[in-house]
């Protein structure tokens, strides 16, 4: 594997303090402020630590240039949580022949996968099949006119939430009649929202999936301002479990919400000590992800840690 040997020109020596670059995706949601928080605490000064932390505001171009400065400070290791999934080749190039080992963090890219040691992550796919074979179980019997508010194009949550969804809802009743990216932001759901009702009318949809709560937040305020009731004329389906989106959930104004577990810090700071110190890494570390009807949301809420 790449990482193995990467990074030897550091000085990550014994004792010594593990300088990282983290170039975060930006801070588009409540997902996206839970993962940083894990990340910092993560890899914070007493877990022996030095971090150095990039935004970028959801600019691929920007994110690309924040781990070009990282390869040019010379840090230890890079974790990097890629906005999207295209685009990385050269630049992970460079790390490798710099010798800085890159472990991903959430989402995946498409450049071969010697360019980076390990990544840790969520099963999108598999998340957007849970959300589509709920669907499917609800309201698949019916005719049912969904439209979905994707999550940032390019994006691998993205591609693989709708390919999951897509795949589970086949052979139903259920009609994707539009779909459109609203950035996996709040506002982005709620314009989009707005366009939808207003080219479809209330009483033209009957679902919508969002590919994060945030979004089906910012749907919500657009479905009440249009006169319409949340979770019963138009139903919503969500992913994340973020604390507002379960919040909307146990109000009954989102229907299902499939998680995507935010918290990775400590896997991605153990994966980069291992990388380091030389040992072998598993190429690609999943985490479990758990689904809540408003039954079970109620009952978990209080309990929830993000
Ligand atoms: O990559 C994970 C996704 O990014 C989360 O589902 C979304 O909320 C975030 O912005």
């Amino acid at each position: 594997s790449s990482g193995g040997d990467a990074g030897s020109g550091g000085d990550s020596g014994s004792g010594d303090t593990i300088t990282v670059g983290f170039a975060q995706t930006g801070s588009e949601s409540g997902w996206r402020s839970a993962n940083t928080e894990s990340m910092k605490e993560a890899f914070s000064a007493e877990n022996g630590f030095d971090l150095v932390f990039n935004a970028a505001d959801n600019d691929t171009a920007a994110q690309i240039a924040a781990v070009r400065d990282f390869i040019n400070q010379g840090v230890d290791a890079i974790v990097l949580a890629p906005i999207v999934e295209d685009g990385w080749d050269d630049v992970l190039q460079e790390a490798a022949d710099a010798g800085i080992p890159v472990i991903l963090e959430d989402r995946t890219v498409s450049a071969s996968d010697d360019l980076y040691a390990s990544w840790v992550g969520l099963d999108f796919e598999k998340e957007g099949e849970m959300a589509g074979a709920w669907a499917a179980e609800q309201y698949g019997a019916e005719d049912t006119k969904m439209v979905v508010l994707e999550g940032t194009t390019g994006s691998a949550p993205a591609n693989d939430r709708a390919a999951g969804f897509d795949a589970a809802i086949e052979g139903t009743s259920i009609e994707k009649i539009d779909s459109q990216t609203g950035d996996f932001t709040r506002d982005g759901g709620k314009t989009v929202m707005e366009g939808f009702l207003q080219k479809y009318g209330a009483d033209g949809i009957d679902l919508v999936y969002a590919h994060n709560d945030d979004m089906a937040l910012g749907a919500i305020e657009a479905i009440e301002a249009a006169g319409a009731v949340p979770g019963e004329d138009i139903k919503i389906i969500s992913i994340d479990a973020v604390k507002d989106g379960m919040q909307a959930l146990v109000d009954g104004k989102i229907n299902f919400i499939v998680e995507c577990n935010p918290l990775l810090g400590e896997l991605a700071a153990g994966l980069v000590k291992d990388v380091l110190a030389g040992e072998d890494v598993e190429k690609e570390v999943y985490v479990e992800d758990a689904s809540f009807t408003q039954e079970q949301a109620a009952e978990v809420i209080d309990d929830r840690a993000y």
